[in-house]
């Protein structure tokens, strides 16, 4: 087994670092080899995702990915942005299938910003597509307007589009994963608007019809972000597009106290996987060991189950997270009175001592 460590930028190489410290506590065996992408690589080497990262994520069976991105290079060309290394890793491996997971652990329902009843207890699971939309579409660009209500302006346009077999692949990994769990799917379009998102719902339909023992719902996404901070207990597994599950994905992580907890692993056709925290690079709290390393030990858990083949040792991951959370142990994000407060190192070092106690 061969794992990539992809740290990153900002909080990206602290969390890192104590999943990777986790992972080391487990006792399996397996390779890393770490390399720089995101501002990092930029700095190095002039390039977000160099060819030599791009060949270690494509000859690894699972890639553990920390954040990229900083002000500071905002005003690069968008090429070389540190954001594009995460896009082109997703395009480049195929990785379609985005699993991001929204779970309020009973020890933090009372850090949601929604009353305790809403969330207490909520489990789902948000599946975006990630490798379509209007992410990809081409054609995309600035130009002159040649007609609209400004002909002559200056304008910019993105494509959406999503084709016929890239909505069926997902399709099928909504039901799936579905049928694990409640048997429920929503899908979440905007096809009383656009074209792409009447593709999406026809090709929902017809694939749900494979599967007649999952209930299949449609909601258009304005309606699916109200549901989620009026009623988030009704839904179990949405699939929907790349944009869309951006959107609602960070929605859905806040209802459960702190995206900081949120892990997410996005997988392509062959089960090779890449595995990262569903918050971003956060620059405002870089260096200072305070960033929440749980969102990225939860992915490493997740790695292990998907790519890796070690269900127990994801088990034994999650039930330390769970033991840690148990003792009032949290870091700023998750403090609330009555709990003590720890910075990075303390909250990975807590979580290989549960290992080594379960
Ligand atoms: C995410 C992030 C990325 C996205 C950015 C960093 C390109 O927001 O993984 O949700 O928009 O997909
Ligand atoms: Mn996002």
């Amino acid at each position: 087994m061969k794992i990539a460590i992809l740290p990153g930028d900002g909080i990206g190489t602290e969390i890192v670092a104590e999943a990777v410290k986790v992972l080391h506590a487990l006792d399996l065996k397996f390779e890393t080899e770490t390399a720089l992408v995101g501002g990092a690589a930029y700095d190095a080497h002039g390039h977000p995702l160099p060819d030599a990262t791009l060949k270690l994520a494509k000859e690894s069976d699972a890639i553990l990915f920390g954040a990229v991105g900083d002000w500071k290079y905002d005003t690069l060309d968008r090429p070389l942005r540190p954001e594009q290394a995460i896009l082109g890793l997703r395009k480049n491996l195929g990785l379609f299938a985005n699993f991001r997971p929204a779970i309020c652990y009973p020890q933090l329902v009372d850090a949601s910003s929604l009353k305790r009843e809403l969330v207490s207890g909520l489990d789902i699971l948000i599946i975006r597509e990630l490798t379509g939309d209007i992410y990809f579409g081409q054609p995309r660009g600035r130009r002159v307007s040649p007609d609209g209500h400004f002909p002559g302006a200056e304008e910019a346009f993105d494509t959406m589009r999503y084709s016929r077999p890239e909505i069926q692949r997902i399709a099928h990994v909504a039901f799936q994963a579905a049928r694990k769990r409640s048997s429920r799917v929503t899908s979440v379009d905007k096809a009383n608007v656009l074209e792409t998102f009447q593709l999406w719902k026809d090709v929902l339909t017809e694939i749900g019809k494979e599967y007649p023992d999952v209930a299949l719902d449609h909601m258009y996404v304005d309606n699916a972000a109200m549901q989620l901070v009026k009623a988030p207990k009704k839904f179990d597994v949405v699939v929907t597009g790349n944009m869309f599950g951006d959107i609602l994905s960070d929605a859905a992580a806040m209802l459960t106290g702190s995206i900081g907890m949120l892990p997410s692993a996005s997988l392509n056709t062959k089960n090779q996987g890449l595995y990262e925290p569903s918050h971003g690079s956060a620059p405002d709290i870089a260096g200072k060991g305070v960033a929440n390393p749980l969102a990225t030990i939860l992915s490493a858990a997740m790695m292990l189950r998907f790519s890796l083949n070690q269900p127990e040792a994801a088990v034994r991951i999650e039930k330390a997270v769970d033991a840690v959370l148990t003792q009032g142990l949290r870091t700023p994000d998750i403090f609330s009175e009555g709990t003590t407060k720890v910075g990075t190192v303390q909250m990975g070092d807590a979580v290989v001592k549960a290992l080594s106690q379960s």
